[in-house]
C-alpha cells in the first residue's frame, strides 16, 4: 500500500530517491576522507615549490588538461608506456587535481625528467619544431609573460589555510623567489617535477594480462 502511494506521488518519490542516493554517496565518500593512503602524501611528496606552483597555475589557465590526463591507470598497456601507475598520495597537494579524462596527447603524470628543459621550451613555443606531426597548440606568449609574485603569494596563503604545510616565511619569500621568472620557465619547472617526487615502494604490474 505504502509502496503504491510512493509510486503514484512523483514529488515524494523524487525526495526519497534523493535521500537514497545521498546516503549511498556518503557511505562511499566519507570513509575515503579519513583513509591515510588517500589523504596523506605519498613518501617524498612535498607541497609545490613557489615556481612549480606558478607553473601549475599556467597549466590550469591554458587548459592543458583538455588534452592531457595526469593519471596512469594500473594496466600493463599504461605502465609500459608511462611508468608506474599513479597512487592517490601523489595528488594530495593538487587542488584541484589534474587527472583529466581526455587524452588527445599523452598522459603527463610522469613526464618529469623525460625530456630536457630545452626540448620543453622548443615544444611549448612551437610543438611542430620537435614533433612534426603534432597537433598541439603553440604557446609562444608564455616566454614573454612573467609570473606575478603577489598572485602567487595569495594562492599559497589560500593553500596554507586549506592545510598545505607552507610556512609564513616560505610565502613571504615566494615573490622574491619567482621575480623575473617567465611563465614558460615556471611551466617547465612544473612539468619537470611531475611524477618524480614519490619515493615509495613500486609494485610491478601483474604479469600475464592487461589488468
Ligand atoms: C589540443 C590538444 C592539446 C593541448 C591543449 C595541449 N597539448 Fe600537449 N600534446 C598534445 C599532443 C597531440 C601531443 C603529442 C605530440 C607532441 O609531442 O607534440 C602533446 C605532447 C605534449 C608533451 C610531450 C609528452 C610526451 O610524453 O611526449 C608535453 C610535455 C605537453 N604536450 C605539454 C602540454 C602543456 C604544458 C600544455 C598546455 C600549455 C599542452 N600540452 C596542451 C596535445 C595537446
Amino acid at each position: 500500500m505504502l509502496h503504491e502511494k510512493i509510486e503514484k506521488n512523483a514529488a515524494l518519490l523524487g525526495v526519497l530517491i534523493v535521500i537514497a542516493i545521498s546516503f549511498g554517496g556518503l557511505v562511499e565518500i566519507v570513509p575515503l576522507m579519513f583513509k591515510g593512503a588517500v589523504v596523506e602524501p605519498a613518501e617524498g611528496v612535498e607541497p609545490y615549490s613557489p615556481i612549480r606552483l606558478a607553473g601549475r597555475d599556467v597549466y590550469v589557465r591554458e587548459g592543458c588538461y583538455n588534452c592531457h590526463s595526469q593519471q596512469i591507470r594500473p594496466f600493463r598497456s599504461e605502465t609500459e608506456r608511462y611508468g608506474h601507475y599513479s597512487v592517490a598520495g601523489e595528488f594530495v597537494y593538487d587542488r584541484p587535481f589534474q587527472w583529466g579524462s581526455k587524452r588527445t596527447g599523452p598522459d603527463l603524470a610522469r613526464v618529469g625528467g623525460r625530456y630536457s628543459d630545452d626540448w620543453h621550451e622548443l615544444h611549448l613555443i612551437n610543438p611542430r619544431a620537435v614533433v612534426p606531426e603534432s597537433n598541439m597548440p603553440a604557446y609562444p606568449w608564455l616566454a614573454e609573460r612573467v609570473v606575478d609574485g603577489q598572485t602567487l603569494q595569495a594562492h599559497m596563503r589560500a593553500l596554507q589555510r586549506l592545510g598545505d604545510p607552507y610556512t609564513d616565511e616560505q610565502i613571504e619569500g615566494a615573490a622574491l623567489e619567482v621575480a623575473g621568472t617567465t611563465e614558460l620557465e615556471a611551466l617547465i619547472a612544473y612539468l619537470q617535477g611531475l611524477g618524480t617526487e614519490w619515493t615509495g615502494q613500486r609494485v610491478a604490474p601483474r604479469a600475464g594480462g592487461d589488468s
